[in-house]
């Protein structure tokens, strides 16, 4: 989507003119004066559609502006910092279903909100509202028209627009990966995306491979690999920007190209959504190019271990006991909780070997994520009440909902084995999600640490709220989160 700014100019032509309302108010937000030809049209217009959250109207005029769209957003009161994300997502939508080449969103004034979020929220909203996987589509209905934003200019206006349309696009590039089928996307392919992700950004990568992974103790990932003949790999991206001296983040996602439980076999009913049990991989790996795009000045390290979890005569199973890579010893009582095995892994492995100053991971891990919040916000368990709180204050500003579950001793005690020295699965389906998170704790010592199960929120779902900007499929859950968080570093 190309973007660019220019101040108001009534005489300017555009296809459509795009402005703000507030409900039940009778004016477009930033825009003083109104042709007095259409004026009576503008009045009538803003009466009908009252300005209520997501109400879209257009009105032909005949003028300069060749249309005026009005967006409602809603009453004052209940504006969030999703408002104008959320709306201006609807207008590009708009905008694309009128087959405009250009529209031009008028951005709202000082008074009403301010403006450098204003004017990423809208570079957000429209950016991802654009997106469609339509890879496999043999017509592709897709023409992105361009957007314009009339705004005074400035240099802080460029680099807020400049900065959203790269957080917007590590949100698209997430999407494109994760919405692949699971017979395009195997471990494999996952590992080329992302070398070509990284060679093009001039970061270091590195891959893992199956027979390495075994000699080096990864037992999570070597079991739950080993039933398919799509190999697993583990992905490892460097961006290398901040001082020498300076411990990177290392970021953490779950990677299962595929998860049909394993020789534990999932039921068939919607199944196939478990390609989307790759998200959290995919997550990290669009963090790593907008980190990279950005030129943040910090070192972050993203680490993706990649499987596919297939029942089959090379299967690992319920039963087995395996070592993993902290040294620890698991016993595996169903093989459909593959996720935190294969974390543990790359978790350890992160903190051995990058001595970071903060490990957050990204798992698509538990069903039970999905019945005890919903589909519309992530489970967050942390070790660390200072990096939590800035992740919940990152939260706060992208508005990607996170609430927190508590893990004290007595949920360590659930995954404890007779045999070994801990199980992978809880008691019974007691705190699922908790005690999924009790597993990834044993893997680290006292790096400050954040696990995000984001199995609710990762893919739209029947329950997902509707957003313009979370078209069907996958969403990126986490990507802009976690930028906004490094860069407030
Ligand atoms: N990938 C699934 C979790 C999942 C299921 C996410 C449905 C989103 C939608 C994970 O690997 C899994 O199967 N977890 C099991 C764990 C159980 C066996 C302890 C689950 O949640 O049922
Ligand atoms: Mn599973
Ligand atoms: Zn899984």
């Amino acid at each position: 989507m190309k973007i660019r700014v220019e101040e108001y100019n009534p005489n300017r032509k555009t296809p459509m003119l795009c402005g703000f309302v507030i409900e039940d108010s009778d004016k477009i937000l930033g825009l003083s004066k109104i042709d007095s030809k259409i004026a009576h049209h503008v009045e009538q217009a803003l009466i009908d559609m009252c300005g209520k959250i997501g109400k879209i109207a257009v009105i032909p005029t005949g003028i300069t502006a060749q249309r005026i769209l009005l967006a409602g957003i809603g009453k004052k009161e209940k504006f969030t910092n999703d408002t104008i994300r959320y709306v201006s997502g609807k207008i590009a939508q708009k905008a694309k279903e009128l087959k405009v080449k250009e529209f031009s969103i008028i951005l709202p004034p000082n008074a009403v909100a301010d403006p450098i979020s204003s004017v990423s929220q809208i570079v957000e909203g429209c950016k991802m509202a654009s997106y469609r996987f339509e890879k496999y589509k043999s017509e592709k209905e897709h023409i992105v028209p361009e957007l314009v934003i009339i705004s005074p200019k400035s240099d802080k206006i460029t680099k807020a627009i400049r900065t959203a349309e790269i957080v917007a696009g590590g949100s698209v590039f997430a999407k494109s990966i994760a919405n692949l089928p699971p017979n395009e996307c195997t471990p494999t392919t996952l590992a080329n995306f992302a070398r070509d992700m990284a060679k093009k950004n001039k970061m270091k990568f590195t891959v893992i491979s199956k027979k390495e992974l075994k000699s080096k103790g990864f037992g999570g990932i070597t079991a739950v690999g080993q039933g398919s003949k799509n190999e697993p790999k583990m992905i490892i991206i460097e961006h290398n920007k901040g001082r020498t001296t300076e411990k990177p983040i290392v970021l953490v996602g779950k990677a299962v190209t595929f998860d049909t439980g394993g020789i534990s076999l999932k039921p068939g009913e919607k199944m196939d959504e478990m390609k989307f049990d790759k998200c959290g991989g995919c997550t990290v790996l669009g963090i790593m190019k907008s980190v990279s795009e950005l030129k943040l000045p910090i070192n972050v390290v993203g680490i993706v271990p990649s499987v596919e979890n297939m029942p089959g005569g090379e299967s690992y199973r319920p039963g087995d006991i395996i070592k993993l890579y902290s040294g620890k010893t698991a016993e595996i009582l169903n093989t459909d909780a593959e996720g935190r095995l294969i974390l543990a892994d790359a978790l350890s492995y992160g903190e051995k070997h990058y001595s970071p100053r903060a490990i957050i991971d990204f798992a698509t891990l538990t069903g039970a994520c999905i019945i005890a919040l919903g589909t519309n916000v992530a489970a967050m368990i942390s070790s660390n009440d200072r990096l939590k709180q800035k992740i919940l204050d990152a939260s706060k500003r992208t508005t990607e909902e996170l609430w927190e579950l508590p893990l004290n001793d007595d949920y360590m005690d659930m995954i404890k084995s007779d045999v070994a020295d801990m199980k992978n699965v809880g008691i019974g389906r007691a705190a699922g999600t908790i005690t999924a998170a009790a597993f990834l704790r044993n893997a680290i010592n006292d790096t400050p640490w954040v696990h995000i199960d984001i199995a609710g929120v990762a893919w739209t779902q029947v329950a997902t709220k509707e957003k313009p900007y979370n078209p069907k499929g996958a969403t990126g859950f986490g990507v802009r989160l976690i930028l906004e968080y490094l860069q407030n570093l």
